[in-house]
C-alpha cells in the first residue's frame, strides 16, 4: 500500500514510566530508540522503507533511498516521520514562559499575527521553527532566517526560510504540541496510546 506521494503519517509514542525514570546517557539512548520505533511505524503507514538512520557530521538526518526522516524526543513523548520530500518534526511540552523567551522566538511583526494567548502561541512558533530548521538541516543557527508569515487557524501556519515557504501543521495533545513541516498535501497524525 503506497500513499507516499501526497500523504504523510507522523507517529507519536508515549515514553514508558520505566524509561522516564532513566537519567543521562541511558535516557537519551532509550528516547532515541523509541523515536526510531515511531519512525518505522510512520514508514509502515506510508508504504516507505528505511533500513538505516545515517546522519551527517552536524547530526542532520541523511535521506536513504529517497526517503527523508525526522525525529523528536521529549522526556515523556517521542515522534518520528518518514517522507519522500524534506520533512521536519518537533514536539514540546507546554509550560509557562517568560517575556525574554517570547521575544527570542519571534519579532514584533510575527507577534502581530497572533490574536489571543501568547503563551500558547509561543509553543506554536517554537515548534514550527524547530520543524522548519530540521527540514532545512540547519538547527538553531538558522533561527534568524526563519519567520512566521501567516497563521491560518489553530492547526496551520506558514513560515519562510530565506525565499522558501514552509507550510506547518500543528497537532495538540493535552499538555503538548507537535509541529510538522512538509510540502505534502495531507497529514494523518497517529497520537500516543498508553
Ligand atoms: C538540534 C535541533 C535541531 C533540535 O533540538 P531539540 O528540539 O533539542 O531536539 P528534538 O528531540 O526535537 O530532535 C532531536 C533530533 O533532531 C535531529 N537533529 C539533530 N540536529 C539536527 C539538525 N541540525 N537538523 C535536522 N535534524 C536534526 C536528530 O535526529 C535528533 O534525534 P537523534 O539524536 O535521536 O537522532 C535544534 O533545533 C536545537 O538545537 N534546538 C535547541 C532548542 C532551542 O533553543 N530552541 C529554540 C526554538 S525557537
Amino acid at each position: 500500500m503506497t500513499h507516499a506521494s501526497t500523504q504523510l503519517f507522523p507517529v507519536i509514542l508515549p515514553v514508558s514510566d520505566a524509561d522516564q525514570r532513566l537519567h543521562g546517557r541511558d535516557k537519551v539512548k532509550a528516547l532515541s530508540r523509541l523515536a526510531r520505533t515511531a519512525l518505522m511505524t510512520s514508514c509502515e503507514k506510508s508504504g516507505l522503507y528505511l533500513d538505516a538512520f545515517p546522519k551527517n557530521e552536524k547530526r542532520v538526518p541523511i535521506p536513504v533511498g529517497g526517503v527523508y526522516w525526522s525525529l523528536t524526543h521529549k522526556s515523556d513523548m517521542v515522534g518520528g516521520v518518514a517522507s519522500l520530500l524534506p520533512v521536519g518534526m518537533d514536539l514540546e511540552t507546554i509550560r509557562p514562559v517568560n517575556d525574554a523567551l517570547l521575544a527570542k522566538v519571534a519579532d514584533d511583526s510575527e507577534w502581530q499575527l497572533v490574536d489571543g494567548d501568547r503563551q500558547r502561541a509561543f509553543f506554536r512558533f517554537w515548534t514550527a521553527k524547530e520543524a522548519v530548521l530540521k527540514a532545512v538541516g540547519k538547527g538553531m543557527v538558522g533561527l534568524s532566517r526563519c519567520r512566521v508569515v501567516a497563521i491560518a487557524d489553530d492547526a496551520r501556519m506558514t513560515l519562510t526560510y530565506e525565499e522558501t515557504r514552509w507550510p506547518v501543521a500543528h497537532f495538540w495533545l493535552g499538555g503538548h504540541v507537535a509541529a510538522l513541516t512538509t510540502h505534502h498535501l495531507d497529514v494523518f497524525w497517529t497520537p500516543p496510546r498508553r
